[in-house]
């Protein structure tokens, strides 16, 4: 079944001293979802933002809140985004001790819940979760900055979740996160990824709304060419 890509900028990229603006400029432009990098400085070399903001961002958005956990310890902190009004949590599978449990929770306050893995971590680690997961969110960078370079030996990983999925009857959401531009997003929707985060190549650009919807319209032909 063909799903319409999802476009979901990331706020990391925005301006934050006027966050609201980021906000109001990306939805407008017709974004489908607004992306939140929370780093902990832990897990990742970098230290953003936290329940605060995502409480405070909840308040202005209009589209779903795409929270995505780089923390090491998320078992401890999820009730604190989960409370915030994230609709939808990304825990990495790095740091997950029980990922039934940790999904289950996510699941229990109402939220959709997303694993995530990092570019070396092989998606074998993934594949007994997905019939219970939202979305999978494979990283095509190692989290930590914006304006990293897309790494190209993740899009097997794509190929082979939509393997697996269409092997066991499920499908769920797959999104891919670092690097995402023009360039680099037919590559990874022609192997089924439908969910592209995107900083610097929409926050940066001349035009943000025209290039959200170039990212889809290319995104959306290379998924059907794939399909095809
Ligand atoms: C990387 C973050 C990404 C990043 C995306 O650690 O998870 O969401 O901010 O930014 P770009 O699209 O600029 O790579
Ligand atoms: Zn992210």
């Amino acid at each position: 079944m063909y799903e319409p890509t999802l476009i979901a900028p990331s706020i990391l990229s925005a301006d934050f001293l006027n966050l609201e603006a980021g906000v109001r400029m990306v939805e407008e432009g017709g974004c489908d979802w607004l992306h939140v990098d929370v780093m902990d400085g832990h897990f990742v070399p970098n230290l953003t933002i936290g329940p605060p903001h995502v409480r405070a961002l909840k308040q202005v958005a209009r589209t779903p809140l795409d929270v995505h956990l780089m923390i090491a310890n998320p078992d401890e902190q999820l009730d604190w985004y989960l409370d915030a009004g994230a609709d939808l949590v990304t825990v990495h599978i790095e740091t997950l001790a029980d990922p039934v449990r940790t999904v289950s929770r996510i699941h229990e306050a109402g939220a959709r819940a997303a694993i995530a893995l990092n570019p070396p971590t092989p998606i074998e680690r993934v594949l007994e979760y997905v019939d219970q997961l939202d979305m999978v969110l494979v990283m095509s960078v190692n989290p930590g900055f914006s304006g990293q370079s897309f790494i190209p030996s993740v899009i097997g990983k794509i190929t082979a979740l939509r393997e697996h999925m269409d092997r066991i009857g499920h499908r769920c959401r797959v999104q891919v996160d670092g690097g995402i531009n023009r360039m680099t997003a037919p590559l990874v929707a022609e192997e089924g990824a439908d969910v592209l985060v995107s900083g610097n190549a929409v926050f940066k650009a001349d035009d943000p709304a025209f290039e959200i919807s170039m990212l889809r319209r290319i995104a959306d032909e290379a998924h059907e060419r794939g399909l095809g």
